[in-house]
């Protein structure tokens, strides 16, 4: 078995795995100075883009592709490629496709969507100014794409309306949702989809808050929030865009309206996936190998489902005791750091929360 891998970034998440199951490794990497390129067995540096990866994957006769892309602009690029190698070259490639990525890579576009398959998402309106406004604040304004915060603003008053409009011609504006934030990872391949369990992510804040700067836990324990209800929300999304690879989606829990809100989807390698693997045993970039192998099996990952309480902290630069080899494997660690430096987050796994606080103080 041949994989060509896509970007280097990520890589050293999934080496372990790649050696363990004795697949050969071809990367692509447009960044000849990016971290990893020693890891697998032969790397390509090509220009950005998909004709790069595309032409070596044909050259090398790889048996799949999986791109390991954690950012969003290049995922429009990496669909079109995909339906044109699986197509032409009976090559899969285990990533979202292009109907799935338009759908997702906008987050106008993606209410919409919700709205069509009935899946419950805050109330929201389009503004061209500050004057259309008509929802009550506070509200939170957004642009159509975006990650990680970015162009967010919530808005208490219409100062702050105006304020960004300096900036913007055009929001999406959205009623501000008072509670707390889930995330959810869905593995999809070949119409088989399995939804992880829940994470907790925090409360919503008026200041907007990412929960990347926040401590989150998992499995998600939030009173009158039935994970059930997540999970099979998280699937219907993932069903009805009918694609291949990972769909990470946020949600919201109101408990005052008690109702789960839908947010976004991202279609690809995402910050939840350490509490997912820490909580469940499941780790989804393993899967996007499992499925390039023709193995994914929703049976094998239901009788490796583990029950762990988890968390990850942001500790800037961990300076606790070592990790075993592999790093990154929850195999053989109860923890793992992950992150660029003064940046970095610790994930912890126990089979108790007590067990769990003890581990945390050794730790942090
Ligand atoms: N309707 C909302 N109500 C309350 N907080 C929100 C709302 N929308 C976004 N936020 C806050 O902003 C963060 C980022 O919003 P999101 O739409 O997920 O964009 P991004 O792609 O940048 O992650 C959310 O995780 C949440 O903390
Ligand atoms: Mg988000």
């Amino acid at each position: 078995m041949k994989i060509l891998f896509i970007g280097s970034r990520l890589y050293d998440d999934v080496d372990w795995y790649v050696k363990e199951k004795g697949i050969e490794s071809v990367l692509t990497e447009s960044n000849e100075n990016a971290i990893n390129l020693d890891l697998p067995d032969q790397v390509f540096i090509v220009p950005r883009g998909m004709d790069g990866p595309k032409q070596v994957a044909l050259m090398q006769n790889v048996d799949a592709i999986v791109p390991l892309i954690g950012i969003d602009p290049p995922l429009i690029d990496v669909a079109r490629m995909k339906e044109e190698v699986e197509e032409e070259y009976g090559i899969p490639v285990v990533a979202a496709g292009v109907r799935a990525v338009e759908l997702t890579s906008n987050k106008i576009k993606t209410k919409e969507f919700y709205s069509q398959i009935g899946v419950e998402t805050p109330q929201y309106q389009i503004l061209n100014g500050p004057d259309e406004l008509t929802l009550e604040f506070p509200v939170v304004l957004k642009q159509g794409e975006g990650q990680g915060g970015k162009d967010i603003m919530v808005a208490k008053t219409i100062e702050d309306v105006n304020e960004y409009f300096e900036n913007f011609d055009q929001a999406l504006c959205e009623r501000f949702i008072e509670g707390s934030e889930i995330s959810i990872e869905v593995l999809g391949f070949d119409g088989q989809y399995v939804a992880l369990p829940p994470i907790y992510k925090g409360e919503t804040t008026l200041e907007g808050t990412h929960p990347l700067n926040k401590v989150k836990t998992g499995p998600c324990m939030v009173e009158g929030l039935d994970n059930n209800l997540v999970q099979h929300t998280a699937y219907k999304v993932a069903k009805n865009l009918d694609s291949d690879g990972i769909f990470e989606m946020d949600f919201m829990y109101s408990k005052k309206d008690n109702q789960l809100y839908a947010i976004e989807v991202n279609t690809r390698p995402n910050g939840t996936r350490y509490l997912t693997t820490a909580t469940c045993g499941v780790n989804s970039l393993c899967e996007l190998i499992n499925m390039a192998a023709g193995e994914f099996s929703l049976a094998d990952i239901s009788d490796r489902l583990e029950y762990n309480y988890s968390t990850e902290i942001p500790v800037g630069n961990y300076e606790g005791p070592a990790v075993n080899e592999p790093v990154k494997s929850f195999k053989v660690n109860d923890f793992v750091v992950h992150g660029p430096e003064g940046y970095q987050r610790v994930t912890a796994k126990a089979s108790s929360k007590t067990e769990l606080e003890k581990l945390v103080e050794k730790l942090t």
